[in-house]
């Protein structure tokens, strides 16, 4: 139950431990079609350019950076956690200028901050966010910062790694141009592959440039001869085979449940696990109109030793759950409810395993009402 890497479901483990075939065997080709197609359900898109990169969720940011803004472009990126700083990293790397565009670490992207920065810079190129900031448990209006973007005549650059199948990526609704997600949080799939997605205004994007980005291994025009429609293939790098059976099986169960139904289970084991830590008496970093419900940062009490809690549930409880990053160090958990890890037995076990920690080390909680009244919220 921390930030990520979730549970992974048994079923990813039995695809991935099927025999390894060449990346290039018909079969495997017609999985890829597959795993294509079942990525646009999950980002909600008909974007023909969606695809897996090879690599964590950093390679999915970098993708978008290397290939859609060039050196001396102008980009806007709002930083309300770690992973807006991560992007700003990416930007200056790329021979770019980012306009930063900050807030809070716990707070929502401002929306007039960003409108200020794009009047203030006309010919931006792009707009970098995170819908989802996992650092903090935060979620930004993707749907306004997407269409301030597009007002300016920039592209959206938009990180939903912690968001997809958790709570909803509408990627063809917001207009949003490129889009990355990580494998490892509410995929429950395991870590080391990036979802990615690309509108068909961004692609020419990609086509047209000026100069050869300056990796080869991200070059999506390269990278698309292998991943491409029809039937030539060609050889790009030796793809992740027994992962991308592990992707596969995650997104067929994803399809099974309906990706309705997991936002709503996301939705439904956040309100639970609220019920039990308010009736505790501990409180969430965000307000309730910003928070993630698959990322659920609730604040340390005075007095307490976060560390030796969070040592403790996982020693005692075979439980971990995330520390705070950077200005949120010492202060906050981060408790994850992603994907496969999103069940009801979870909640309990971590409110059970959360009351005796807290009971060990003297603080004063309400003892006996989280259960009860995560039960109750779960109807
Ligand atoms: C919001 C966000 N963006 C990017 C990343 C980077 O993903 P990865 O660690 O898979 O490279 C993470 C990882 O936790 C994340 O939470």
């Amino acid at each position: 139950m921390g930030p990520g890497p979730s549970d992974v479901h048994s079923r990813v483990l039995a695809a991935m431990a099927r025999p390894t075939i060449g990346h290039l065997d018909p079969a495997f080709v017609e999985m890829m079609e597959e795993i294509k197609d079942m990525l646009r359900y999950a980002f909600r898109t008909e974007n023909e350019l969606t695809i897996p990169v090879s690599g964590p969720g950093s390679v999915g940011m970098e993708s978008c950076f290397v290939n859609l803004i060039e050196p001396g472009d102008t980009v806007i990126v709002c930083q309300n956690g770690a992973f807006g700083g991560r992007m700003k990293e990416n930007v200056e790397r790329v021979g770019a200028m980012p306009v930063m565009v900050e807030d809070d670490w716990g707070k929502a992207v401002d929306l007039q901050k960003a409108a200020d920065a794009l009047k203030a810079n006309p010919g931006a190129k792009a707009v970098a966010f995170v819908h989802a900031e996992t650092s903090t448990g935060v979620q930004s209006d993707a749907a306004a910062l997407c269409a301030l973007a597009a007002e300016h005549n920039a592209l959206s650059i938009v990180d939903c790694v912690t968001s997809l199948g958790g709570t909803p990526v509408l990627t063809d609704e917001w207009g949003a141009d490129a889009v990355y997600s990580g494998s490892q949080k509410c995929l429950s799939c395991m870590p080391g592959i990036s979802p990615l997605t690309i509108s068909a205004r961004a692609a020419e994007v990609v086509r047209s440039r000026n100069k050869k980005g300056q990796s080869w291994f991200m070059d999506l025009t390269l990278v698309m001869g292998y991943w491409g429609e029809g039937a030539s293939r060609v050889y790009h790098h030796t793809a992740p085979i027994n992962p991308l059976y592990g992707l596969h099986e995650s997104l067929v169960i994803l399809q099974e449940e309906g990706i309705e139904a997991a936002w709503a289970r996301h939705a439904a084991m956040h309100r639970a696990l609220r019920a039990g830590v308010e009736a505790m008496g501990l409180e969430f970093l965000v307000a309730e109109d910003a928070r993630l419900p698959q990322l659920n940062t609730i604040c340390v009490p005075e007095d307490v030793d976060e560390a030796a809690v969070r040592s403790f549930l996982l020693s005692r409880y075979d439980l971990e759950v995330g520390a705070g990053l950077g200005a949120l160090a010492g202060k906050v958990w981060r408790v994850g409810l992603m994907g496969h890890s999103a069940r009801a037995e979870n909640v309990f076990l971590f409110l059970t395993a959360m009351e005796d920690a807290l009971s060990r080390q003297g603080t004063k909680i309400e003892a006996g009402a989280a259960l009860p009244a995560a039960q109750a919220a779960l109807g």
